[in-house]
């Protein structure tokens, strides 16, 4: 394609200098953003008498001929073209004529692919957080489903005291939805429009930088024209975003392995998400979730590439901001594929409450409240847990559990205990009783479904 710069050069480069400059492989993806931004600024051009409203019209229907062309398939990029905008542009001046050269008046494209990105993620952005909305409603109906499923909860990966498994599942339902606040939030701060800052010092034409942004669906204006054209904050403020996510999918997802596994056996993931080994034939791996941990890494990747890219740039355009959008693109296609993955992968999985509950009963996840039965009864906390930790060590030197150790041997350690012990520790009791707000208790559990849905019906 001929260079539309060529007039200080030639516009003879080198074939390989012109693919290493190229970006219309990455940035092709923002033709919609391209075209309606370009309309808006040629109705801002005719309503301000910069060019005529025939000619403006003139190039809107062209736009919106090659929006249609691109859409259908009948007209394809031309990869030897510069980036996106360039390709554009020299479509509409083959297909007008004349006056597709008068669009690029006042603006430039530093102006217009910070315009395009913007645009773009705000879209994006859009139906990732549909997506990570429905990921949190199936959560938590699979926690209503499992607000009475007894399993061990884990401090350093050592069975800690009894929960269900829809109050670990909660959890991660809170994160998400953290989440979708984080991505909300960057999205509220990058709805300012560039468009109109032109090259870097804004311009000599009378424009009007607010009829655009408002005909373009943003909240305002960058407000220094220098700022707009040379911050990428959103982009990295987005992906800080999306890193947090990453981990906590991440983080979710490794418990999924680890439950996968015959030593743990809490969840069957459906063939569906699983993969079988090669050579191995009793093996199905949990790929999904290992793919989902591992591009987690990759997100990261992405956020440090551009804070680093852009660490040392003067102001204002420089060419290495053209890296942007390799690393923001492929860190929100990372991100949008893991959410779609992660929803069925968690809808359909099947939960082996049998195993959870046997793992409860075997690790004395009961101790605590065996002490604190001990303090209802008048003992102070510490020679409770004292007593309590004798009593353990008595099970395992008998291979016994709490709830299988004779009253009679209870009483030796503290005249305190009664008849009415075994209903304290039993696990349905421990649960039960934890009825501090957040805590596992059943009806908490049930508090927490309710508040998440209610935020999600917003
Ligand atoms: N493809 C370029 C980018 O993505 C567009 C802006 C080019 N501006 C310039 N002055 N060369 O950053």
């Amino acid at each position: 394609m001929a260079k539309m710069w060529a007039g200080r050069t030639s516009g003879d480069t080198d074939k390989l200098a012109d693919d290493f400059n190229s970006s219309i492989h990455i940035d092709n993806r923002m033709y919609r953003q391209d075209i309606k931004g370009s309309m808006a600024h040629a109705a801002m051009l005719a309503a301000k008498g910069i060019i005529s409203q025939g000619e403006a019209d003139i190039l809107i229907n062209g736009l919106a001929g090659i929006l249609d062309d691109i859409d259908s398939g009948a007209l394809e990029f031309d990869m030897s073209a510069e980036d996106i905008h360039m390709f554009v542009e020299q479509i509409l001046t083959e297909r007008v004529g004349e006056v597709g050269k008068k669009l690029h008046t006042a603006r430039s494209r530093n102006d217009q692919v910070a315009l395009d990105i913007r645009m773009y993620l705000r879209d994006e952005t859009e139906t990732l957080i549909e997506a990570l909305s429905e990921l949190v409603s199936v959560i938590a109906d699979r926690a209503e489903e499992h607000k009475c499923s007894i399993m061990p909860g884990y401090t350093h990966l050592q069975r800690a005291q009894p929960i269900t498994f829809g109050h670990h599942l909660m959890a991660y339902a809170m994160m998400l939805i953290r989440d979708i606040d984080r991505i909300k939030d960057a999205r509220a701060r990058m709805n300012k429009s560039p468009i109109g800052c032109c090259a870097l010092a804004g311009t000599t034409y009378d424009t009007d930088r607010r009829f655009e942004a408002e005909k373009l669906g943003f909240d305002g204006i960058c407000e220094n024209s220098l700022d707009g054209v040379s911050d990428r904050d959103f982009c990295v403020e987005l992906m800080s975003a999306f890193s947090i996510l990453m981990m906590h999918l991440s983080r979710f997802s490794e418990e999924l392995i680890l439950w996968s596994s015959w030593e743990f056996k809490f969840v069957e993931l459906s063939d569906a998400y699983t993969t079988g080994s090669s050579i191995m034939p009793q093996k199905k791996n949990p790929d999904m979730a290992e793919l989902i941990r591992g591009k987690t890494g990759r997100v990261y990747g992405d956020l440090m590439a551009l804070l680093t890219t852009l660490k040392g740039l003067p102001l204002a355009y420089n060419k290495d901001m053209q890296e942007d959008k390799e690393s923001v693109f492929d860190a929100l296609d990372t991100v949008k594929m893991c959410v779609a993955v992660m929803t069925p992968m968690l809808a359909t999985m099947n939960v082996r409450t049998d195993n959870m509950l046997l793992a409860a009963q075997k690790g004395f996840i009961n101790a605590t409240d065996l002490a604190d039965y001990l303090v209802k009864k008048g003992m102070p906390f510490r020679s409770a847990y004292k007593i309590s930790g004798q009593i353990v060590a008595k099970c395992i030197a008998e291979d016994k559990v709490l709830e299988t150790l004779s009253l009679d041997s209870y009483r030796e350690f503290s005249e305190l205990f009664e008849d009415d012990l075994f209903e304290e520790i039993s696990l349905t009791t421990c649960v039960e009783k934890r009825i501090s707000e957040g805590g596992t208790s059943f009806g908490s559990v049930e508090k927490q479904i309710a508040s998440v849905r209610e935020i999600l019906s917003k």
